[in-house]
Formats: structure tokens, sequence, C-alpha cells
């Protein structure tokens, strides 16, 4: 399905590592529905390879960065302005990583320099980005930014760890300088908040199999696949949906307004 609503749009898409990543797969929708963009990752993810192979299979071009570098980021807006010809419509920032939670650390005995790292590598990184673009004037009226977020910004999700911290952070970014952005040249900044999707971060969450299955279970709809959160993301860079901007918005199959699901409940007892 494509009905080319990003036809002559330009865009940089971040967080491509392997093909269950969501940015993959916004990649590849936005690829069919007639965008134009380049890809980004970090140096050290450049290793595994694939984001080259997905970027010659869409003809775009892959340009490193480590996103909480501002001399990168700079070269990023430069080289990606250079190699699509104009100024950006849309940008991704679909980036996250937790060390407490990679070294398995608990939350009540956390390593507050790795947190530093976290909050910097998974929120600030989204302020650093959009801070380059505002300063050099690469966006175009009516553009769109993007960032990635988990509900654990507004529950408690105990093993999300220092990650809900982060996506507070991030979607609070989002509002405040979708505010600047809307002023300067009506840019729109908003937060996907997206269902729990089997890829490299989310899985790396412990207990990850068991609140997939609850969360899947509890929403009216199941749990949102990465195609159709790439989708979403789509129609968020498009034209209809302008006058949307500095929020987080819910895909998620419901979940967010849930209460309690007889479904599970019937499951738990059944169980016992
Ligand atoms: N998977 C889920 O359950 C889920 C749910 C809601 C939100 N999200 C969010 O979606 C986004 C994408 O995650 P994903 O699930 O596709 O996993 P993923 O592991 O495929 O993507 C995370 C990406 O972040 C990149 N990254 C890490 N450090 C970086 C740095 N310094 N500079 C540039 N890039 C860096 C990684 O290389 C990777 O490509 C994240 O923000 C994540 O928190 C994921």
């Amino acid at each position: 399905m494509s009905n080319g609503i990003l036809k002559g749009k330009r865009g940089i898409i971040f967080g491509a590592l392997d093909e269950q990543s969501l940015a993959w797969k916004v990649a590849e929708v936005c690829h069919a529905e007639g965008a134009t963009f380049t890809l980004t990752n970090a140096p050290v993810a450049m290793r595994f390879g694939s984001l080259q192979k997905l970027g010659e299979k869409i003809g775009c071009e892959v340009i490193p960065a480590d996103a909480t570098s501002m001399e990168d980021l700079e070269n990023l807006i430069d080289k990606s302005v250079e190699a699509l010809g104009g100024k950006i419509d849309f940008i991704l920032h679909s980036i996250g990583m937790s060390v407490n939670v990679r070294k398995k650390k608990e939350y009540t005995d956390i390593n507050h320099e790795w947190m530093k790292k976290t909050f910097d590598v998974s929120a600030i990184s989204f302020h650093k980005t959009m801070q380059v673009a505002y300063s050099k004037d690469c966006m175009n009226t009516y553009g769109s930014i993007l960032g990635l977020t988990y509900i654990a910004a507004q529950r408690v999700f105990p093993d999300y760890s220092e990650m809900a911290e982060s996506k507070a952070l991030l979607e609070s970014f989002a509002r405040s300088f979708g505010y600047h952005f809307g002023v300067k040249n009506k840019v729109r900044v908003n937060t996907i908040s997206q269902s729990p999707t089997m890829t490299t971060a989310g899985t790396g969450v412990k207990g990850f199999d068991q609140f997939f299955d609850y969360s899947d279970k509890m929403s009216p709809l199941g749990n949102a696949s990465a195609e159709s959160c790439a989708q979403y993301c789509a129609t968020l860079f498009s034209d209809y949906t302008r006058m949307v901007t500095m929020q987080n918005l819910y895909h998620d199959g419901g979940f967010s307004n849930m209460g309690m699901n007889p479904t599970l409940l019937n499951n738990q007892t059944n169980m016992e």
C-alpha cells in the first residue's frame, strides 16, 4: 500500500540498525511513499554493515553520525542538504540506549555517570539534532520532526529503568522545541509512543517477552507492529498532519487508555 504522500519530500532517518529496527521500517515506507532521504547511525553501528545494504537497496546515502556529537550532527545536516539537493522536510529520531540496563544495574543501585550517558544518547541527542537543524535553518516550512518514545514516561514499568526518565525528557524536548520551531517556520515536532516491539533496543529490557504479551492482551487492537508504526510516521511527515505539533501521540492499539481488560484477567485466573 502506498499513495505517494511523501512525493518530493526530503528527510533524514536516524537509528536503522537491522531489519527489525523501527527506523528500518520507516525508511522502507518513506521510500515507497516517494520521499528521498539520508540514513544515519552511530559509527559503531556501521560495523554490522546492514545499513549500507539498506542504503544501496533504496538508493540512499548513508552518513555516519554519533547523535551525541554536535560536530557529527553538523556534518550530517550539511551533507544531507547537499546530497538531497535542498532543505529538509522531515527528521526521524529513533535512538535509544541505556547503559545501566545493558550492564544489568538495578534501578535502586544505578551508576549515575552511566545514567548521564543514557540521557545524552536517548534524549539530549534529540535536542542537539533540533538545535543544529534550527541554527542551520535547514528545515522547510511545515517540516516535521519525530522522536519515538514509550509510555514508561508516564506510567511505571519497573524494568524499563532509567529509560523512563529518558523518554520523559525526550517528550519534553519535543514540546519545548516544538514551540520554538513552530514560531520560527511552522516546523512540527512530535513524539510517537509506540507499543513494545521486538527490536534490539526493545528486547534488551528485562522481562520483555512477558510485557510484550501483557501489553498485547491489554490493548483492544493488540500491540501495534513496527510496520504500522512506520505508516503512522509517514502520515506525520506528510502534509495531511500540518497542524499537529508538540504532541505525544500514542500508537499502541489502545493500551494507554485501558484500566483493566477482562481477557487478561481471565487468563490470569485460568492460570491459577
Ligand atoms: N522496541 C520497542 O519496544 C520500542 C517501544 C517504544 C519506543 N521505542 C523507541 O524506538 C526507538 C528505536 O528503537 P528500536 O526499538 O527500533 O531499536 P533499535 O535497537 O533497532 O534502534 C536503536 C538505535 O539507536 C542507535 N543508537 C544508539 N546510540 C546511538 C548514538 N550515539 N548515535 C546514533 N545512534 C545511536 C542504535 O545504533 C540503533 O540503531 C528508540 O527510541 C526506542 O526507545 C522502542
